[in-house]
């Protein structure tokens, strides 16, 4: 293992000081004797709902589940396409294809790397059952003209928000745009467990009710299934850990946002282009990615120096030898390639110091021989 200097993320800090926290939530759930659909998550969903803003959330597996999820309950079917961008996590195709859909893509706008809305129309079909759009790395997708778009088209909306716990467009919150919200808590997010969890989040009674069937196997009630369902739970444990972080989220948000503004105040070289922050947009920061000419030498310069750094995501999604069915090609979609040569996330989280940001921007100063 590498002695990193400067990790990209460190959970271990966070956890030390939430430690005494987190043992009582652990010790509460394991004397109650209920693990699975208890007190703690009906809390958690009610806590998260709140903070966010929308009627209903319900806990699920991970995020990935929730998008899948969501997509069932918008009613999307096998052999339906589902347009996003091929510049995301592989989690946001991988839920289009677990529901026998198809991903249809459409290319990223080059300065935020969110869907470009310019683009979505002529991807539209009569085929077409439901829209992603995914705030990427922390920074909202242009929600408005795309929710125009969606509306005109009568395409339901599902939001990946898997990145953006906290991010604001206009004022509002991410997840609460579009017809269901999905975020992820796996534990490098935002706001993150100690496994895999994720949420859905809507405003409609007959979808919230939906979802929470498809999560436990469509009962109704012990025993009495009124859907096909699954089984995509989010555990007692993992809420109780969630409450409890879930009161931080804010202050860590916050931190994120004053380390963003000292990697941009310490880092002024025109090699590296910063984040874009579009006005009307505040984002949580999740990661922070610039673009950097010498990509590559530069990465492995930095990691030869002790500093952890990383590409998200270096093969888009059309490129992908799962998705080789789809039939794209590279050059189909240029500014999600170029993205994907010209990135790198710097390391980012709450915990971070600013010694070792000043120690990343001065490697990287040294490294195209400013210093
Ligand atoms: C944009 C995006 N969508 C979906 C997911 C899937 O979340 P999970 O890992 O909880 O399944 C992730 C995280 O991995 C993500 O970053």
């Amino acid at each position: 293992m590498v002695a990193w200097k400067v990790e990209r993320c460190n959970l271990r800090r966070q956890t030390e000081e939430l430690l005494p926290e987190l043992l009582r939530a652990a010790e509460e759930v394991l004397r109650s004797g209920v693990y699975i659909l208890g007190p703690q998550l009906e809390a958690f969903e009610q806590e998260f709902a709140r903070w966010l803003g929308r009627r209903f959330a319900y806990g699920v597996a991970s995020g990935t589940e929730a998008l899948a999820l969501a997509l069932l309950a918008v009613g999307v079917r096998p052999g339906d396409e589902v347009i996003t961008t091929p510049f995301t996590a592989i989690p946001t195709i991988a839920a289009i294809a677990m529901v026998g859909a198809r991903p249809v893509f459409v290319d990223i706008e080059p300065d935020t790397y969110t869907l470009n809305p310019e683009l979505l129309p002529r991807a539209i079909s009569a085929r077409t059952r439901a829209l992603v759009p995914v705030h990427l790395f922390g920074h909202c997708a242009e929600m408005e003209p795309i929710l125009a778009i969606a509306r005109s088209a009568g395409i339901p909306v599902i939001e990946d928000a898997a990145q953006a716990h906290g991010s604001l467009y206009h004022g509002r919150p991410a997840g609460t745009f579009g017809t269901i919200g999905c975020f992820s808590f796996y534990p490098t997010k935002n706001l993150g467990a100690y496994g895999d969890a994720g949420a859905v989040v809507t405003d409609e009674e007959e979808l919230a009710h939906r979802l929470r069937l498809l999560r436990n196997y469509g009962q109704v009630s012990p025993y009495r299934s009124v859907l096909p369902g699954y089984n995509s739970r989010l555990d007692e444990l993992q809420a109780a850990f969630l409450r409890v972080k879930l009161s931080y989220l804010e202050r860590w948000n916050q931190r994120r946002q004053q380390l963003a503004q000292l990697y941009r105040r310490s880092l002024t070289i025109p090699e590296i282009h910063h984040p874009t922050v579009r006005p009307g947009h505040c984002p949580n920061w999740h990661l922070y990615v610039v673009r950097a000419e010498r990509r590559d030498e530069l990465w492995r310069y930095l990691e030869a120096n002790g500093i952890q750094a990383n590409v998200y995501y270096p093969l888009p999604a059309h490129l992908q030898p799962a998705y080789a069915h789809l039939g794209y090609r590279e050059g189909d979609f240029p500014e999600a390639e170029r993205a994907a040569r010209q990135v790198l996330a710097l390391p980012m989280y709450p915990e971070l110091t600013e010694e070792e940001i000043e120690q990343v921007a001065l490697t990287i100063c040294r490294f195209y021989g400013y210093v």
